[in-house]
This record gives structure tokens, C-alpha cells and sequence, in this order.
């Protein structure tokens, strides 16, 4: 029987773009093998794939529940040249690609919670890292970790997470090829991230990201770092940060932080 393994060599075999893939049947985190390869000097466009993760790592310190052969776990390094200001609205393009991906495999419509979950109906079936090192002077590295819940059963999410996260399978009963599911976000975070670079800026995809981003004059509270704000959600601005008007009228732009719907 094929492996995962295979399959995906199989399957990344046409997309030219990817210079290496290395694929661990367990890793700590996709990620932080990702962040040594690319500071030992990886080319871009090196990809990493596991079958499972011991310490799936999230935003904000938060762990990835990543079991073994149900989901998908990958990240991507890139090298991008273009402006400092322009690289962290990568990781809202992450999120709207995955999103893109989603609709055309299973035809689940999602919706992007700022900056980049992906979810559906309030639970999260996506998550994205998005990590920043240095590697050859003057060419910072970009590690783009994606995890998705493809074919895991509402039963397999430990205790807290069994209520706000969902997967493609629990969405449409059915079970999932994950090696087609990366060959399509592959190709397709490869032209978004590609036309992104030479049009630089969140603005050449905002129309995009906005298509599917549900909290515009949302009441949010918002959990960043120690601080924590709220108010609603007024839009976002050219460098991918959420412009938030409080209370007062007065506006605020975010850089990070966990956004919460209240009221
Ligand atoms: C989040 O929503 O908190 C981000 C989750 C990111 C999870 C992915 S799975 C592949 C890659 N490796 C990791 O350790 N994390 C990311």
C-alpha cells in the first residue's frame, strides 16, 4: 500500500517551484526543523511534511494537537525581497489561500478571523505560524507553518479544543486525500505569495482576504500580549494590522493578538 510518503513525493513531483521536501513520519514541529534547515542555508522553496507532530506548536505559545495520520502539517520557508512593513500580511495571505484551498477541495465555505484562523461556523479548522529569521545577510527567511484538520473525528480533540475546533471531514462526512490537499495549497499559495511579492503589499489582496473576513463593525475584544482592548472592528490597514475604534471614537492599529467577538 502506498505510503503518505510516497503519495506526496508523487503528487509535488509537476510543481517545479519546490526545491526539496522533507517528510518525517514524526517531528517535534514541522516548523522548528523548518526555522534549522533555513538557517543552515535551505534554499527557499524547501518544504517540510510530517505525518505527525510531539510538539505542535500555535500562536501565542499555544500547542497544535497534530495525532498522526489524519491531518495535515507543513511548512514552507520563503525568502521574500520586498519591503520589511509588507512581510507579516504573508500570514493573512496564508490564511486566505488556505480558505481558497478548502472551498475548491471539499466546498466548505470559510471564514478568516484577523489575522489568519480559518474557520468555520466559529470553529477553527486551521491554524498558520508564520516565523521570521535571519539567514544570509540582507535576505531574511520566512517560515509559513500551516496546519489543517483534515480527516480527524470530533472525538480526537482533547478535552477544551473539542468544542472550537472542527475538521473537512466532520464538516462533510467525507475522508480526504492529503496528499492532493497539498499539492493544491502548495500550487496555490506558490501564485498568491508570488503575485503578493512582485505587487507588494496587503493592499493588492485585500478585495480577497475582505471577500472572506466577517468582522468589519464587529464588537471584539482583543487579547494582545498582556494588553487587552476592545471595540469594533473598523477595517484593516495597508500593512495587514486591524484598525479597531474604541469606545471613545478613537482608533488604534493592531499588530498582533487574539480577537475575541463580544456582544
Ligand atoms: C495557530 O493557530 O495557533 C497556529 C497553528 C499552526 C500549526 C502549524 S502545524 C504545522 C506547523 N508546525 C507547527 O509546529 N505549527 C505549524
Amino acid at each position: 500500500m502506498p505510503s503518505y510518503e510516497h503519495d506526496i513525493r508523487h503528487s509535488v513531483q509537476s510543481l517545479h517551484f519546490i526545491r526539496r521536501l522533507v517528510y518525517r513520519s514524526s517531528v517535534e514541529s514541522t516548523n522548528t526543523l523548518a526555522n534549522s534547515l533555513a538557517r543552515e542555508g535551505s534554499d527557499e522553496w524547501t518544504v517540510v511534511v510530517a505525518d505527525a507532530q510531539e510538539h505542535g506548536r500555535g500562536r501565542q505559545g499555544r500547542v497544535w494537537h497534530s495525532p498522526p495520520g489524519v491531518n495535515v502539517y507543513t511548512s514552507i520557508i520563503v525568502k521574500p525581497v520586498i519591503a520589511y512593513d509588507d512581510i507579516p500580511a504573508i500570514s493573512l495571505l496564508a490564511g486566505m489561500v488556505v480558505a481558497i484551498v478548502l472551498e475548491h477541495v471539499s466546498g466548505i465555505v470559510a471564514e478568516l478571523k484577523w489575522p489568519n484562523d480559518v474557520m468555520i461556523a466559529g470553529k477553527k479548522i486551521s491554524g498558520i505560524l508564520l516565523e521570521l529569521g535571519n539567514g544570509d545577510p540582507g535576505r531574511p527567511y520566512l517560515v509559513v507553518g500551516i496546519g489543517i484538520n483534515v480527516n480527524s473525528e470530533p472525538g480526537e480533540y482533547p478535552g477544551q479544543l473539542s468544542g472550537s475546533a472542527t475538521s473537512m471531514k466532520t464538516l462533510t462526512g467525507t475522508t480526504y486525500d492529503r496528499a492532493g490537499l497539498l499539492n493544491y495549497l502548495y500550487r496555490e499559495f506558490h501564485e498568491w505569495y508570488t503575485y503578493y511579492c512582485s505587487h507588494q503589499g496587503f493592499m493588492s489582496i485585500k478585495e480577497h482576504y475582505m471577500q472572506r473576513f466577517t468582522m468589519i463593525n464587529k464588537r471584539v475584544q482583543i487579547q494582545s500580549g498582556a494588553e487587552r482592548m476592545s471595540g469594533f472592528v473598523e477595517d484593516i490597514d495597508a500593512s495587514g494590522r486591524l484598525v479597531l475604534r474604541d469606545d471613545r471614537g478613537e482608533t488604534t492599529t493592531i499588530k498582533s493578538g487574539d480577537v475575541y467577538r463580544v456582544g
